[in-house]
């Protein structure tokens, strides 16, 4: 999308839509007064007959002849003064949904009016580039034709009025956009189509793409000889084969720096294993490999932005699955750092798969921070619905840096315990640890699972399983999250 910034008479600007941001106290901004005085005061009349109200997110697509030079004119109501960012963001959505349903290929947008509490220009133009973005997303990989009344957006170019700068947030804003686009497409896909050899087919296709990136693939042969025994205690069961997938995108002066590094759970489809899942609504076990997906996206968005730091993906999967070669309840299994673990449960297969990965990851690149991305567990989607994702850190400035990007973008999270005391309900008789701790405290006790292999260093674990994925319903499929927050934690690193 062509992004420009132009000032001016609002009233002379050629356009295939002119978008006018106008509240419910009616203070017109300099561009909409000028569109007022030049139409014989269309505003005015507009409110008067009600037909418009400013209610925030409403809106009313003006045809417009000769008065001004904009083909269309929209006006979009942004409510009461000063917005919440929440508010805003509906408001972006609305002005996003209405350009895409008026087919027009350029809009010239005045939002930069519109007061947003706590918020910079700059940041009211990377939602605004997120929102045009993402309502042009459709998914269609399976489709045998494309649904015909969802043509593709042809919304190719965006003006901004006003007087701020606002290019490289706009930029930013694309860039995380098709990130989001990235790791939905893949959280949709089915897995017969997503298995762990697809994921590393794009991991290396990035790095065809971006100089700045190179991927690494440890196939399971390798990481069983490795002795990476938990990872390869998931994967054995299915014959589709793991991977580890390594991504190195460096982008700062010094390319030994220690990188940041981002490791996301790719289980291509969690049946459970021989701890069978229930039957009904398998088929979203699919989506178990959002972390992966994550990943992928964010590292999209970094080869894009090119930020001056290191950073290191990685995607650890493979398929869960039932087999006469699957683990069984009660194995007991050599992890890659020698600890040992009982597997209660083969349904626990993320730990599994993660604790490895996280080994290596440190052994071999002594990360500078680490942050593991996962739809871990069904407790943690209890705890926090679809609103937030779930932290789990001991390490309080990865905590305020995580909130602050979560903040940022709009793309929340919610911190929950993560203490020493939780350790002891992985205790295993047979073993240094078992891989479940009963009923009580799930996702706290996964995410204990997970800091035993990260001892000494800055690590914090998202439980992603109830914010990545839109359940049953119209809006089923894979919501992109957490792209915007990690692409908003690693560029202010
Ligand atoms: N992938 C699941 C967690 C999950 C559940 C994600 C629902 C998204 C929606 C994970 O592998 C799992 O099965 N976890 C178990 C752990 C239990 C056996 C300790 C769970 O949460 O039930
Ligand atoms: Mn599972
Ligand atoms: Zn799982």
């Amino acid at each position: 999308m062509q992004f420009s910034t132009l000032q001016g008479d609002a009233s002379q600007i050629e356009s295939a839509c002119l978008v006018l941001c106008i509240n419910q106290n009616k203070a017109l901004s300099e561009a909409a007064a000028a569109v007022n005085n030049a139409s014989t005061q269309v505003i005015d009349n507009v409110f008067e007959s009600g037909d418009f109200k400013g209610k925030l997110a409403s809106s009313l697509l003006i045809p417009v002849t000769s008065s001004i030079k904009a083909k269309r004119l929209l006006l979009m109501g942004a409510g009461k003064e000063a917005l919440s960012s929440k508010e805003f963001i509906k408001l972006t959505e609305a002005i996003a949904a209405q350009l895409k349903s008026c087919t027009a290929t350029q809009a010239s947008i005045e939002i930069e009016s519109v007061e947003v509490n706590q918020r910079s220009q700059d940041w009211k133009a990377e939602q605004l580039a997120i929102a045009l973005q993402n309502a042009g997303y459709k998914y269609d990989q399976t489709k045998s034709k494309p649904e015909s009344e969802e043509k593709d957006t042809s919304l190719d170019a965006i003006a901004w009025i006003g007087q701020e700068d606002v290019k490289a947030a706009f930029n930013k804003g694309q860039a995380i956009a098709q990130g989001v686009s990235i790791a939905k497409d893949l959280g949709n896909l089915p897995g017969n189509i997503c298995t762990p050899s697809y994921l590393a087919e794009q991991a290396e296709t990035l790095a065809e793409e971006s100089d700045l990136i190179t991927t690494t693939i440890l196939d399971e042969k390798e990481l069983e000889a490795m002795g990476a025994g938990a990872f390869v205690s998931v994967a054995k069961g299915s014959s589709e084969s793991g991977k580890i997938i390594i991504m190195q995108y460096q982008g700062a002066k010094d390319k030994t720096a220690a990188p940041h590094m981002i490791l996301g759970k790719g289980i291509t489809f969690d049946t459970g294993g021989i701890s069978l899942k229930p039957g009904a609504g398998m088929d979203e076990m699919k989506y178990d490999m959002c972390g992966a997906a994550s990943v992928l996206g964010t590292m999209a968005a970094i080869a894009e932005l090119k930020p001056e730091i290191n950073v290191l993906g990685m995607i650890t999967s493979a398929e869960n699955m039932p087999a006469g070669h699957a683990s069984k309840p009660g194995d007991v299994v050599t992890t890659l750092s020698g600890k040992t673990v009982e597997i209660l449960n083969t349904d626990a297969e993320g730990r599994l798969v993660l604790c490895d990965a996280l080994t290596y990851g440190i052994d071999n690149f002594k990360p500078a921070s680490i942050v593991d991305i996962a739809t871990l567990t069904g407790a943690c989607m209890m705890a926090l619905g679809n609103v937030n994702s779930g932290l789990f850190t001991q390490d309080e400035s990865l905590a305020t840096e995580l909130n602050q990007a979560a903040d940022y973008s709009q793309d929340k999270i919610w911190r929950l315990p993560l203490e020493d005391d939780y350790q002891e309900l992985l205790d295993s008789n047979f073993a240094d640890m078992a891989n479940i701790g009963g009923r009580l405290a799930g996702a706290t006790t996964a995410a204990c699972f997970l800091a035993r292999f990260t001892e000494g260093y800055p690590w914090a674990h998202l439980d992603i399983a109830g914010t990545a994925w839109h359940s049953g319903g119209k809006n089923k499929g894979a919501s992109g999250r957490p792209v915007p927050l990690l692409v908003n934690y690693l560029l202010n690193k």
